[in-house]
Protein backbone atom coordinates (compact mmCIF):
# COMPACT_ATOMS: atom_id res chain seq x y z
CA UNK A 1 0.00 0.00 0.00
CA UNK A 2 1.40 3.70 -1.18
CA UNK A 3 1.64 6.17 2.17
CA UNK A 4 -1.85 7.79 0.70
CA UNK A 5 -3.51 4.88 0.78
CA UNK A 6 -2.74 3.29 3.84
CA UNK A 7 -3.41 6.88 5.40
CA UNK A 8 -6.92 6.75 4.32
CA UNK A 9 -7.52 2.80 4.78
CA UNK A 10 -6.22 3.55 8.36
CA UNK A 11 -8.20 7.21 9.15
CA UNK A 12 -4.78 8.65 9.72
CA UNK A 13 -4.72 12.03 11.03
CA UNK A 14 -3.19 14.22 8.15
CA UNK A 15 -1.67 16.68 10.30
CA UNK A 16 -0.58 16.43 14.22
CA UNK A 17 0.25 19.16 16.50
CA UNK A 18 1.79 18.49 19.82
CA UNK A 19 1.98 20.65 22.56
CA UNK A 20 5.32 19.14 24.12
CA UNK A 21 5.45 19.55 28.09
CA UNK A 22 6.86 18.09 31.38
CA UNK A 23 10.25 18.89 30.20
CA UNK A 24 11.19 19.93 33.69
CA UNK A 25 9.09 17.75 36.14
CA UNK A 26 10.79 14.65 34.11
CA UNK A 27 14.34 16.52 35.28
CA UNK A 28 12.86 17.55 38.47
CA UNK A 29 11.76 14.05 39.55
CA UNK A 30 15.20 12.50 38.72
CA UNK A 31 17.08 15.81 40.91
CA UNK A 32 18.12 16.58 37.42
CA UNK A 33 18.57 20.33 36.11
CA UNK A 34 15.80 21.36 33.95
CA UNK A 35 17.68 21.48 30.87
CA UNK A 36 18.38 17.66 30.99
CA UNK A 37 14.86 17.32 30.76
CA UNK A 38 15.11 19.49 27.17
CA UNK A 39 18.23 17.59 26.15
CA UNK A 40 15.92 14.48 26.77
CA UNK A 41 13.27 16.15 25.16
CA UNK A 42 14.76 16.66 21.63
CA UNK A 43 16.02 12.67 21.39
CA UNK A 44 12.16 12.48 21.44
CA UNK A 45 11.42 14.89 19.39
CA UNK A 46 13.74 13.45 16.95
CA UNK A 47 12.68 9.77 17.36
CA UNK A 48 8.51 10.99 17.18
CA UNK A 49 9.47 13.06 13.77
CA UNK A 50 11.02 9.94 12.53
CA UNK A 51 8.14 7.60 13.21
CA UNK A 52 5.62 9.77 11.79
CA UNK A 53 7.20 10.31 8.36
CA UNK A 54 7.50 6.87 8.29
CA UNK A 55 3.95 6.36 9.50
CA UNK A 56 2.52 8.59 6.40
CA UNK A 57 1.95 11.68 8.36
CA UNK A 58 1.52 14.20 6.27
CA UNK A 59 2.05 17.80 8.69
CA UNK A 60 3.55 17.84 12.12
CA UNK A 61 3.81 20.68 14.07
CA UNK A 62 5.21 21.26 17.12
CA UNK A 63 5.10 23.88 20.02
CA UNK A 64 9.02 24.34 20.98
CA UNK A 65 8.92 28.00 22.38
CA UNK A 66 5.99 29.95 23.56
CA UNK A 67 6.15 33.55 22.92
CA UNK A 68 6.10 33.48 26.69
CA UNK A 69 8.69 31.33 27.29
CA UNK A 70 10.67 34.39 26.73
CA UNK A 71 10.16 35.05 30.72
CA UNK A 72 11.45 32.04 31.87
CA UNK A 73 15.40 32.17 33.62
CA UNK A 74 17.78 33.95 31.25
CA UNK A 75 20.08 30.71 31.77
CA UNK A 76 17.04 28.41 30.27
CA UNK A 77 16.25 30.33 27.53
CA UNK A 78 19.53 30.89 26.28
CA UNK A 79 20.14 27.12 26.81
CA UNK A 80 16.66 26.54 24.73
CA UNK A 81 18.26 28.15 21.80
CA UNK A 82 21.73 26.43 21.75
CA UNK A 83 20.02 23.37 21.88
CA UNK A 84 17.26 24.21 18.81
CA UNK A 85 20.32 25.62 17.26
CA UNK A 86 22.01 22.06 17.21
CA UNK A 87 19.43 20.22 16.64
CA UNK A 88 18.74 22.47 13.35
CA UNK A 89 21.83 21.95 11.92
CA UNK A 90 22.42 18.18 13.18
CA UNK A 91 18.84 16.61 11.77
CA UNK A 92 18.75 18.69 8.15
CA UNK A 93 21.11 15.89 6.92
CA UNK A 94 18.46 13.38 8.26
CA UNK A 95 15.23 15.38 6.95
CA UNK A 96 16.98 15.15 3.69
CA UNK A 97 16.83 11.64 3.84
CA UNK A 98 13.44 11.06 5.21
CA UNK A 99 12.38 13.70 1.90
CA UNK A 100 10.53 16.16 5.28
CA UNK A 101 10.29 19.44 3.99
CA UNK A 102 11.18 21.79 7.18
CA UNK A 103 8.98 24.74 8.15
CA UNK A 104 8.60 27.87 11.50
CA UNK A 105 5.79 29.72 12.46
CA UNK A 106 6.09 31.87 15.14
CA UNK A 107 7.85 35.82 15.58
CA UNK A 108 11.09 35.40 13.92
CA UNK A 109 12.93 38.76 14.62
CA UNK A 110 12.37 37.94 18.73
CA UNK A 111 15.03 34.97 18.03
CA UNK A 112 18.83 35.43 18.23
CA UNK A 113 20.38 35.71 14.45
CA UNK A 114 22.48 32.93 14.76
CA UNK A 115 19.38 30.51 15.33
CA UNK A 116 17.28 32.94 12.93
CA UNK A 117 19.56 32.21 10.24
CA UNK A 118 20.07 28.40 11.06
CA UNK A 119 16.26 28.38 10.84
CA UNK A 120 16.13 30.04 7.24
CA UNK A 121 19.18 27.66 5.91
CA UNK A 122 17.41 24.40 6.91
CA UNK A 123 13.86 25.54 5.21
CA UNK A 124 15.61 26.54 2.12
CA UNK A 125 17.77 23.19 2.07
CA UNK A 126 14.15 21.15 2.34
CA UNK A 127 12.32 23.39 0.26
CA UNK A 128 11.60 21.06 -2.36
CA UNK A 129 11.42 17.85 -0.25
CA UNK A 130 7.98 16.52 -0.79
CA UNK A 131 7.47 14.38 2.36
CA UNK A 132 5.83 15.19 5.88
CA UNK A 133 6.17 18.57 6.90
CA UNK A 134 7.71 19.41 10.03
CA UNK A 135 7.05 23.02 11.24
CA UNK A 136 8.17 24.20 14.95
CA UNK A 137 6.51 26.89 16.16
CA UNK A 138 9.19 29.19 17.92
CA UNK A 139 8.01 32.82 19.60
CA UNK A 140 4.63 31.85 18.59
CA UNK A 141 1.51 32.66 20.67
CA UNK A 142 -1.86 32.20 18.47
CA UNK A 143 -3.13 35.73 20.16
CA UNK A 144 -0.27 37.43 18.29
CA UNK A 145 -1.50 35.57 15.12
CA UNK A 146 -4.80 36.48 15.21
CA UNK A 147 -3.84 40.02 15.36
CA UNK A 148 -1.19 40.67 13.10
CA UNK A 149 -3.58 39.01 11.00
CA UNK A 150 -6.35 41.23 11.59
CA UNK A 151 -4.31 43.95 10.91
CA UNK A 152 -2.93 43.26 7.33
CA UNK A 153 -7.08 42.59 6.91
CA UNK A 154 -7.45 45.87 8.23
CA UNK A 155 -4.39 47.41 5.96
CA UNK A 156 -5.80 45.72 2.95
CA UNK A 157 -8.82 46.72 3.39
CA UNK A 158 -7.94 50.36 4.07
CA UNK A 159 -6.08 50.44 0.75
CA UNK A 160 -9.02 48.74 -1.62
CA UNK A 161 -7.10 45.54 -2.50
CA UNK A 162 -9.88 43.56 0.03
CA UNK A 163 -13.44 44.19 0.71
CA UNK A 164 -15.08 43.42 4.00
CA UNK A 165 -17.90 41.16 2.18
CA UNK A 166 -14.93 39.17 0.15
CA UNK A 167 -13.19 38.11 3.73
CA UNK A 168 -13.89 34.17 3.75
CA UNK A 169 -13.11 31.55 6.69
CA UNK A 170 -10.44 30.24 3.88
CA UNK A 171 -9.21 33.84 3.16
CA UNK A 172 -8.67 34.69 6.70
CA UNK A 173 -6.44 31.42 7.07
CA UNK A 174 -4.30 32.68 4.18
CA UNK A 175 -3.94 35.94 6.56
CA UNK A 176 -2.06 33.58 9.24
CA UNK A 177 1.00 32.46 9.44
CA UNK A 178 0.14 28.60 9.06
CA UNK A 179 -1.14 29.70 5.62
CA UNK A 180 -0.39 26.63 2.83
CA UNK A 181 -0.82 24.31 6.01
CA UNK A 182 -3.97 22.00 6.76
CA UNK A 183 -5.89 22.70 10.53
CA UNK A 184 -4.53 20.00 13.29
CA UNK A 185 -6.75 16.88 12.94
CA UNK A 186 -5.74 15.80 16.09
CA UNK A 187 -3.76 17.97 19.30
CA UNK A 188 -1.62 15.68 21.73
CA UNK A 189 -0.71 17.26 24.69
CA UNK A 190 1.74 15.82 27.03
CA UNK A 191 2.13 16.16 30.98
CA UNK A 192 -1.38 15.79 32.09
CA UNK A 193 -2.23 19.43 31.75
CA UNK A 194 -5.14 20.06 29.61
CA UNK A 195 -4.87 23.31 27.99
CA UNK A 196 -4.83 25.18 24.72
CA UNK A 197 -1.89 27.31 26.09
CA UNK A 198 -2.43 30.19 23.27
CA UNK A 199 -1.33 27.07 20.55
CA UNK A 200 -3.49 27.56 17.00
CA UNK A 201 -6.74 28.77 18.52
CA UNK A 202 -8.20 29.38 15.36
CA UNK A 203 -6.46 25.87 13.76
CA UNK A 204 -7.69 23.68 16.49
CA UNK A 205 -11.87 24.81 15.87
CA UNK A 206 -12.07 21.15 14.98
CA UNK A 207 -9.44 19.20 16.19
CA UNK A 208 -9.65 15.99 18.38
CA UNK A 209 -7.62 16.59 21.82
CA UNK A 210 -5.85 13.78 23.05
CA UNK A 211 -3.94 14.38 26.97
CA UNK A 212 -1.37 12.41 28.03
CA UNK A 213 0.16 12.28 31.65
CA UNK A 214 3.46 11.34 30.02
CA UNK A 215 5.75 13.75 30.11
CA UNK A 216 7.25 14.88 27.01
CA UNK A 217 11.03 12.86 27.58
CA UNK A 218 9.05 9.81 28.31
CA UNK A 219 6.48 9.80 25.07
CA UNK A 220 7.63 7.23 22.50
CA UNK A 221 6.62 5.89 19.47
CA UNK A 222 4.39 3.28 21.53
CA UNK A 223 2.82 6.30 22.82
CA UNK A 224 2.14 8.43 19.57
CA UNK A 225 0.88 5.04 18.52
CA UNK A 226 -1.85 5.07 21.34
CA UNK A 227 -2.96 8.60 20.42
CA UNK A 228 -3.35 7.62 16.70
CA UNK A 229 -5.15 4.71 17.70
CA UNK A 230 -7.65 7.15 20.30
CA UNK A 231 -8.44 9.17 17.17
CA UNK A 232 -9.39 6.39 14.87
CA UNK A 233 -11.97 5.78 17.30
CA UNK A 234 -13.33 8.62 17.78
CA UNK A 235 -16.24 10.22 14.91
CA UNK A 236 -15.61 13.14 13.94
CA UNK A 237 -18.65 15.15 13.10
CA UNK A 238 -18.00 18.78 12.38
CA UNK A 239 -21.90 20.00 13.62
CA UNK A 240 -23.63 16.93 11.95
CA UNK A 241 -25.42 13.79 13.01
CA UNK A 242 -24.15 10.50 13.49
CA UNK A 243 -26.93 9.62 11.10
CA UNK A 244 -25.58 12.65 8.31
CA UNK A 245 -21.57 10.96 9.28
CA UNK A 246 -23.35 7.28 8.36
CA UNK A 247 -24.89 7.97 5.34
CA UNK A 248 -22.78 10.31 3.88
CA UNK A 249 -25.03 12.95 3.33
CA UNK A 250 -25.01 16.20 4.97
CA UNK A 251 -29.20 16.63 3.82
C1 LIG B 1 7.90 22.20 28.04
O1 LIG B 1 8.47 21.68 29.18
C2 LIG B 1 8.84 22.29 26.97
C3 LIG B 1 9.36 23.45 26.46
C4 LIG B 1 9.05 24.80 26.96
C5 LIG B 1 10.30 23.44 25.39
C6 LIG B 1 10.20 22.30 24.44
C7 LIG B 1 11.53 22.09 23.94
C8 LIG B 1 12.10 20.92 23.62
C9 LIG B 1 11.40 19.62 23.60
C10 LIG B 1 13.52 20.88 23.25
C11 LIG B 1 13.90 21.75 22.10
C12 LIG B 1 13.03 21.57 20.92
C13 LIG B 1 13.41 21.22 19.69
C14 LIG B 1 12.42 21.14 18.61
C15 LIG B 1 14.78 20.91 19.36
P1 LIG B 1 8.53 22.59 30.47
O2 LIG B 1 9.89 23.14 30.57
O3 LIG B 1 7.45 23.64 30.42
O4 LIG B 1 8.23 21.53 31.56
P2 LIG B 1 7.53 21.76 32.98
O5 LIG B 1 6.15 22.29 32.71
O6 LIG B 1 7.53 20.41 33.56
O7 LIG B 1 8.37 22.73 33.73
Amino acid sequence: MSNAVSRVALKLPRHIAIIMDGNGRWAKSRLLPRIMGHRKGVETVRDIVEESSNLGIRFLTLFAFSAENWSRPKTEVRSLMTLLKKYIRMEVPRMMRNNIRFNVIGSRSDLPDDVAFALDDARRITSENSGMTLTLALSYGSRQELLDASRRIAADIAEGSLKPEDLTEELFSSYLYTTGLPDPDLLIRTSGEMRISNFLLWQLAYAELYFTDINWPDFNRNELMKAISDFQSRERRFGLTSDQIRSGSAN
